[in-house]
């Protein structure tokens, strides 16, 4: 596949690029200053582009199967940025003609039970709550896409840089828990949960948590 990856200058969008080439997809690495450090391989090329222009966006998405994002706002930004950043995609990838979108969502939005998502829960970190709610904000731009074949995937409530195991479990809608009461998830492990969706498509129109 030809994958055009937004935000592969990030901490997620990295591993998810080095996941993809390492299953032989060429990727199209976006960043805002065209630079992607660390990846060295001829199937990737890395570009400059604006994930608020959706007209930019429609230009590189062009001649892609699809487009994949590990977008986020950056540290000094609003967080509503996010939701505006998926409606330029969303417009983008339909005036390139693209139907195939896997974004990189948050865990507040996944179901912790029946009626609560993890943002509505007692515990919740204040200092997470405008991204978490941005994130949240993303999904409803996805919601009214129906003519886009688009997968949200979330990982669990805690993910950091770790290890590659090949091991992780996926919920639909919901955080995933361990046996210990724990949502975690490396971002290596994260990756390989991302691009299986990518491949295989079995969460169309829906979140789909990830962990272990
Ligand atoms: N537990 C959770 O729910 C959880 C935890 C961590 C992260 N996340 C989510 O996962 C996503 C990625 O996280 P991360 O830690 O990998 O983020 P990150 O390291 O901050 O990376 C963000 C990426 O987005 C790109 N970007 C930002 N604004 C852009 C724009 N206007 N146009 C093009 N690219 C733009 C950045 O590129 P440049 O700055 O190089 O242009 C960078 O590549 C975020 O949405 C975050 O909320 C969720």
């Amino acid at each position: 596949m030809k994958v055009l990856l937004l935000g592969a200058s990030g901490r997620i969008g990295r591993r998810i690029a080095t996941e993809l080439l390492e299953r032989g997809h060429a990727v199209t690495g976006v960043s805002r200053s065209g630079e992607v450090d660390g990846i060295d391989d001829p199937d990737f090329e890395a570009v400059a582009g604006d994930a608020t222009d959706a007209d930019g966006v429609a230009d590189l998405a062009a001649g892609h199967d699809a487009v994949a994002s590990a977008l986020g706002p950056s540290k000094d930004e609003d967080p509503d940025v996010l939701p505006e950043m998926a409606e330029a995609v969303v417009e983008g990838l339909r005036e390139a003609g693209v139907d195939r979108l896997v974004w990189t969502g948050g865990a507040g939005g996944l179901h912790v039970d029946e009626d609560t998502l993890l943002i509505e829960t007692d515990d919740f970190p204040e200092a997470f709550e405008p991204v978490a709610s941005a994130a949240l904000d993303a999904l409803e731009a996805f919601r009214e896409a129906e003519d886009v074949r688009w997968s949200y995937v979330a990982p669990a409530a805690m993910i950091e840089p770790g290890e590659r195991t090949g091991e992780y479990r996926t919920a639909e809608g919901e955080l995933v828990v361990d046996e210990d009461g724990e949502s975690y998830v490396s971002m290596e492990d994260f990756a390989i949960a991302f691009v299986d969706e990518l491949e295989d498509g079995e969460a169309i129109h829906s979140r789909l948590g990830v962990g272990y």
